[in-house]
Order: structure tokens, then C-alpha cells, then sequence
């Protein structure tokens, strides 16, 4: 074993060659490429599938390379490894962080004696857009929402100390506006104005920096015209020397060679010289060496930016502790999950589920003696697991109509065979619709598969595939009772059938654990208390549609139908004039089916709040701390126990710019037992009541004057007058 050094001991003794290849992480090569490259000292490669072969990769590095250095071992481990948890979409569903902190903590210790000590996760991209499929890897349409489930995800992927064996590096991405993509159509132009890019895209990642993530990757878009693989303005004065990051930046797969799509770099030298130039610290793919020939000549590259880079590197490495000890104990290594995980996985999917309609308390099933149908392709399916999963993950353990079973015994619950998610079967609805004539509650399990979520998967349409509508018009008409369960990556358009719908339970694509957490939901046994993360348009025609939007100068106040005296299109209605010329459709009501923050419980609950203190505070008290505190009692007035989320908003309401009408700045999820009441306290403070200037020079501001706080339940409010005082001049 050779002495051990320190990063700058071990650089100085490496040649222009060698510190390049300790910057690549190739991309997905095979075991005896993945073997030449560890023996010629690269810097990364991915996870080899097994603790020995990661053990034999490692001893490669250390006893053969020319400075024994071991190796970065990445995975995307995004929601579990082998364990699966809900998609990060859904576990923003929940409004609970520990969700998100339970998944990073048991996702680490998997990957970990695995041999995996470098995760792609989380991705913190703010999404205002469903068509995008990568919706399903983020936390949704609020810059604070993905922030605060960043930062738990950061913080259990990493824990106190990198190199104990329970922890792995986190990666913040994708550095950044990738989500902003024009038309929802992935790796697409971006065009984010000042306003944008640092009020709503970067927020999650400065948070990120802060909780200390150990890397950050850089998005495969371009902001205001420069490829983020090759911006320096963002990866370098933006992350590097104004948040400070002491990471590695990562390029993503293929970022550096797309530079010449992009039409910026006349080739892949000049695209590697334009990367590492920025700030790019790692490129993903392998197009920095042609064997172990540097494609970029020595000399052009400034000295003291390689050296940085490589210098990163090393103190990541030795951060998780992979000098000392590079080799994982091979008994040990996880092959698959345990009975904490999947109690973990199990309990944290039905946390992640959201009520959103159930007229005539359709839901929960009642425990026995009744006769239960269930149809649709997710009666059996057990494609549960969602986007994200590497091939080795543990499987959904039973369908919805498995759960259903061994939770009701005294109850009969039946399936019709289900047709596949895009197939058209009239004589299948027909079946249905007369089997549902038998039956006293039917469920309806319907949804997308998991193929069409993730990367490379936006969609121009957000109905429902193949002819899964039809099945729901099919089972209304037959008028028994029913409830549609939709399991999906993404906000979905309702429209077409929620009217028919009595009940409706979102439970997204949720794991391993999937059936059995919505069996306890529609039983009755978990109370869902999720929220919507991204708003569910009425209409693909709407979007993008979020509900922290600025106002216009022509705001529409009215909901319903403006259709006006239209013959020449075929519209007809009540002519409001007052509206006319204001920023609407003509052919469709406003705001979203079901808006951010919105979900109901199977009990009922009741919420009054009060500030804390008089609502008056000056500028100077904000920026040495001072917080203002709004407590909220909860009451439960129904007769389940159940968790209700408290929710508080900040609007500006006169301010330099347009500020959002409002923002989501606070919130916790509680737990009520029917009957009784709780207290919940949020506060605000000056990262709460501020944003930041077109002028990049003047920061972060909070302008004095009057702020509308909102204390609720994600549909009513209380609304509290905060008055900012000015500094004593
Ligand atoms: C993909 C994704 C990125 C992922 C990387 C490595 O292209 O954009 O999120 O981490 O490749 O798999």
C-alpha cells in the first residue's frame, strides 16, 4: 500500500495526462474497458453492478495506477438502489421532508456497501411544465419546495461524515434551468430572463451549497445563449466564487461533446477546453482522452484551472474517506431490500398520496362485507416503480388488487383482466361497465406507465393513454359508486371526466411498497394527507400554469366560461366586457383543475391562525434575524385521525418588480388525532420576504413596505398585513 498523501502532494506528482483522466467519468463502459481505465488512473467510473467487481475496480486503481489513486463510483440512485421509493414528485406530494430524508438515508446505506460512493440525486430543477417528463425526478413548480426536499435529500445521502459507510456524495442538479425547456420537450431551448433564473431556478441550488452537496451537475440547456457545459458566468462567478461551492461540478452525460451541436465549440478539443475553462470540473461520456492521449493539447488549458480541478477531486475523495479505505466489505454489501426498508418504503409511499376529490365519502372501503371491483391496467400491474431505476431494483411486491385482497377479507374483491395502457378494447368496457353493475364500489386503476416518465419522455398530450377515459365513462355509466386511483410521473389533464369522477386519490408512481401503501390508503388504515406539488392543468393548452405567477396588468378575476357572442367559432355565453380584455381563453375557465398545495383528508379539519407579535418590523431587524412567528391551531373535527398541512405564503405587494402574487415560504405537516387540536408555528424572515435584482451587482434585497402573509390549508387562507419599515436613516 502506498504511504498516503495529502491532494497537493499526490497533484504535484501527476503528469498533464494523468490530471485529465482523473476528470472524466466515462460513460458506461464495459468490465474490461472499466479495468484499462482504472489501471491508467481515471478519475470515476460508474457502479460495475456488484460489490466484487466495485472491490476489483477499486484494487485496480490503488495497486496499479501510477498514483494509487482509488475511485469515484457513481450510480443514479434517485430513489433508492434496490429499495424503491415514491418518485421525488411524489414524495414532494407528502409536504414532509423526513419522506425525502428516509429514502436518502436508506438509499446511501445500500449504495454504500455496495461499493457506490457518488449519487446523481437530487434533481432540484424547479418544473412548471408536465409535458416535460423529468417533472417526475423534482420536487415540483415552487423554487422553496425544492429547496427545503433538496436539502433533506443532501443531507441523508451525505450525513455528518462522508466517509462512514453509511453515507455517499450528493449531486445538486441540473445546474440549471433545464426545466425551463420551450414547449416541454426535453434538451430543448431555454430562454429565462434575470428575474427568473435567480428568484426561482437557482434558489434550490443555493440552497443546496449551503446544506454543503458534495457535487453539482450542469444542465444540458443553454441560458440567455451560452450552453450552461461552457458557462462560466454560472458554473464558475455564480457557484464557485459567490456561493462558494468547494465541490466538483459534473458535466451530464455527453454535456461537453454537445457543445458542438449546440454550434459553440468547432470540436470536441475545443469543447473540452471550453468546459474546464468555465468551471466544468468532471466530464460525463469520455471525450477528454482518446485512449490515454490528451484530446486537448498541454498548454492550453490554463495550469492553475486543471489543478483546481483536480485538486477537487481529491479532497472529495479523500472527504468519503477512499484513501484510507477504498474497499467495501463484500458480506456485507446489500443485494436487495430489508425489512426496514421496506416498512420505510411502505409507509412513506402512502404519505406521498393525495385525496382529491371524495364526494359522498366514497373512500376509504369500508372493512368487510362489501363486494369490491377493481379494473383498469393498474388493477394488476405492478409497474409501480416510476422513472429512475436501474434494472436491478427490487419490484413492486403485489398489485393493487393483491393488497386489496389480503387487506379485506371479509370483503370480495375482484379484477377484470386489464387491457394494457394503450391498447383500445370496446368489448373490455363493456365487460367492465356490467361487471361494475355487480359490484357495490368499484376502483378504478388507471393511470401512465413509468415508460412514459423520466428523460426523453415529454409528451404533447397529459390525457390519460389508450382508451383508460372510455373504461372511466364505462364504469360512471354503470352507476355504482367508484373511485379512480391515478398513478402517474406527472400532472395529468382530469377535465374530460373528473365530473363524473366521485372520488379521485393521486398516488403517482410509489415503489416497491406501492400496492400494499395504496391498499392502507383506500382502506382506510393511513388517512392521506399529501398536497399537490405541480399544479394539474385543465387543459395541455394551458401550460405552463403554476400558481406562483405574477399578476399582468390584466389580471381576469372571474372563473367560469368568458366565451362571448362568438358564432364565427361556435362560442356562446354570458358576455362580461369587464373581463374581456384580460389576460384569459376565451374557451377555457381559469386556473388549474387542482391547484398547488391542494389536497383533502377523510376527516375534516379546522384551522385558525394569529401572529405571534405585532405585524410591524423594521428592515433592520429582518436582516439581523428577526423572525416573525404565525401560530395556527389545527382542530380536527372529523371522526378519523388524520395530518392536515399548514401552509404559509408570502406576497410583495408593491415592490421595484413584479413580484409572484404569491410564494410558498412555509410549511408542516401535522398529525391530529379526531377530536382533539394541535399548534403549528411558522415563521418568516428576511430570506422570506425578499428577491433578487435584475442587477446582478445589487444581490438579494427586501424593499420596505406592505407584505399579505397567508396562513392555510393550500385552498383557505387567512390573510395577515406585515408592514416592513424602512432602516432609521
Ligand atoms: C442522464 C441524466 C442525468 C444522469 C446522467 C447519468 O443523461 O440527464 O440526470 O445523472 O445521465 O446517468
Amino acid at each position: 500500500m502506498k504511504p498516503l498523501s495529502t491532494p497537493e502532494q499526490i497533484l504535484a506528482a501527476m503528469t498533464y495526462a494523468e490530471k485529465l483522466a482523473q476528470l472524466q467519468i466515462v460513460w458506461r463502459p464495459d468490465s474490461t474497458e472499466a479495468g484499462a481505465l482504472a489501471r491508467n488512473g481515471a478519475g470515476a467510473l460508474f457502479w460495475p453492478a456488484t460489490a466484487k467487481a466495485t472491490n476489483a475496480l477499486q484494487r485496480t486503481a490503488v495497486e496499479e495506477s501510477p498514483h494509487g489513486i482509488p475511485l469515484l463510483i457513481g450510480l443514479d440512485v434517485v430513489h433508492g438502489q434496490f429499495t424503491i421509493f415514491p418518485t421525488p414528485l411524489a414524495q414532494a406530494a407528502s409536504f414532509d421532508t423526513e419522506v425525502a430524508a428516509a429514502d436518502a438515508r436508506l438509499s446511501a446505506r445500500e449504495a454504500r456497501s455496495t461499493g457506490v460512493n457518488w449519487t446523481f440525486s437530487p434533481m432540484i430543477d424547479v418544473s412548471r411544465d408536465p409535458r416535460w417528463g423529468r417533472v417526475v425526478e423534482g420536487f415540483g413548480e415552487d423554487p422553496y419546495l425544492n429547496a427545503v426536499f433538496g436539502e433533506a435529500k443532501i443531507r441523508g445521502y451525505q450525513g455528518d461524515d462522508l466517509s462512514s459507510s453509511t453515507s455517499i456524495a450528493a449531486c445538486a442538479k441540473h445546474f440549471v434551468g433545464y426545466s425551463a425547456a420551450e414547449g416541454g420537450r426535453d434538451y430543448n431551448s431555454t430562454d429565462i430572463s434575470v428575474q427568473r433564473l435567480r428568484n426561482i431556478y437557482l434558489e434550490p441550488f443555493k440552497v443546496a451549497v449551503t446544506a454543503g452537496v458534495a457535487s453539482v451537475m450542469a444542465s444540458f440547456n443553454a441560458v440567455s445563449g451560452v450552453p450552461m457545459h461552457a458557462n462560466r458566468e454560472m458554473l464558475t462567478d455564480v457557484l464557485k466564487n459567490e456561493w462558494g461551492h468547494n465541490g466538483i461540478v459534473v458535466a451530464d452525460a455527453g454535456g461537453v461533446g454537445e457543445l458542438v451541436e449546440h454550434g459553440v465549440a468547432a470540436n470536441a478539443s475545443d469543447a473540452g477546453r471550453l468546459a474546464l475553462s468555465a468551471g466544468l470540473d468532471v466530464e460525463m461520456g469520455g471525450s477528454l482522452l482518446s485512449g490515454n492521449e490528451p484530446i486537448i493539447r498541454e498548454g492550453v488549458l490554463d495550469p492553475a484551472r486543471l489543478d483546481d480541478a483536480v485538486l477537487r477531486v481529491l479532497r472529495l475523495k479523500q472527504a468519503l474517506g477512499l484513501f484510507e479505505n477504498p474497499y467495501v466489505d463484500e458480506s456485507a454489501a446489500a443485494t436487495g431490500p430489508d425489512e426496514a426498508s421496506l416498512s420505510a418504503a411502505r409507509a412513506t409511499a402512502a404519505r406521498c398520496t393525495v385525496l382529491l376529490k371524495n364526494h359522498a365519502a366514497v373512500l376509504p372501503l369500508k372493512p368487510r362485507g362489501q363486494r369490491v371491483l377493481v379494473v383498469g391496467p393498474y388493477a394488476e400491474s405492478k409497474d409501480h416503480l416510476g422513472a429512475w431505476v436501474q434494472y436491478f431494483a427490487s419490484p413492486t411486491t403485489t398489485s393493487i388488487v393483491e393488497s386489496l385482497t389480503a387487506a379485506l377479507p371479509g370483503s370480495v374483491v375482484t379484477a377484470l383482466p386489464s387491457a394494457t395502457f394503450f391498447d383500445s378494447d370496446p368489448g373490455l368496457q363493456a365487460e367492465a361497465a356490467a361487471a361494475a353493475a355487480e359490484a357495490d364500489l368499484v376502483i378504478v386503476a388507471v393511470g401512465e406507465p413509468s415508460t412514459l416518465s423520466g428523460e426523453a419522455s415529454s409528451r404533447s398530450s397529459l390525457n390519460l393513454p389508450g382508451d383508460q377515459e372510455e373504461l372511466i365513462r364505462a364504469i360512471a355509466g354503470s352507476g355504482t359508486p367508484f373511485a379512480v386511483v391515478l398513478l402517474t410521473g406527472r400532472p395529468l389533464v382530469v377535465s374530460e371526466w373528473i365530473d363524473q369522477c366521485p372520488a379521485l386519490l393521486v398516488a403517482w408512481h410509489l415503489g416497491t411498497e406501492a400496492g400494499k401503501a395504496i391498499s392502507d390508503v383506500l382502506t382506510g388504515t393511513v388517512n392521506p394527507g399529501g398536497k399537490l406539488p405541480m399544479s394539474f392543468p385543465r387543459s395541455v393548452g394551458q401550460v405552463p400554469i403554476y400558481y406562483n405567477h405574477e399578476s399582468t396588468g390584466r389580471p381576469a378575476r372571474t372563473g367560469g366560461s368568458l366565451a362571448h357572442q362568438r358564432p364565427d367559432v361556435g362560442l356562446t355565453g354570458p358576455t362580461n366586457t369587464d373581463d374581456y380584455f384580460k389576460s384569459k381563453y376565451l374557451d377555457l375557465e381559469l386556473g388549474p383543475q387542482f391547484g398547488f398545495g391542494y389536497g383533502l383528508s377523510y376527516t375534516s379539519f379546522e384551522l385558525e391562525s394569529s401572529p405571534d407579535q405585532a405585524l410591524s418590523v423594521a428592515l433592520d431587524g429582518l436582516r439581523a434575524g428577526t423572525r416573525l412567528c404565525f401560530t395556527t391551531i389545527v382542530r380536527n373535527t372529523g371522526t378519523r385521525d388524520g395530518d392536515e398541512v399548514v401552509q404559509l405564503y408570502v406576497s410583495d405587494l408593491l415592490a421595484s418588480v413584479t413580484r409572484p402574487v404569491r410564494q410558498l415560504r412555509g410549511f408542516h405537516r401535522v398529525f391530529v388525532p379526531a377530536g382533539e387540536e394541535r399548534r403549528v408555528t411558522l415563521t418568516v424572515g428576511f430570506d422570506d420576504l425578499g428577491f433578487w435584482t435584475n442587477d446582478a451587482h445589487a444581490g438579494y434585497i427586501v424593499e420596505p413596505g406592505e407584505f399579505r402573509i397567508r396562513v392555510g390549508d393550500g385552498l383557505s387562507f387567512q390573510e395577515f398585513r406585515l408592514t416592513v419599515t424602512p432602516p432609521s436613516s
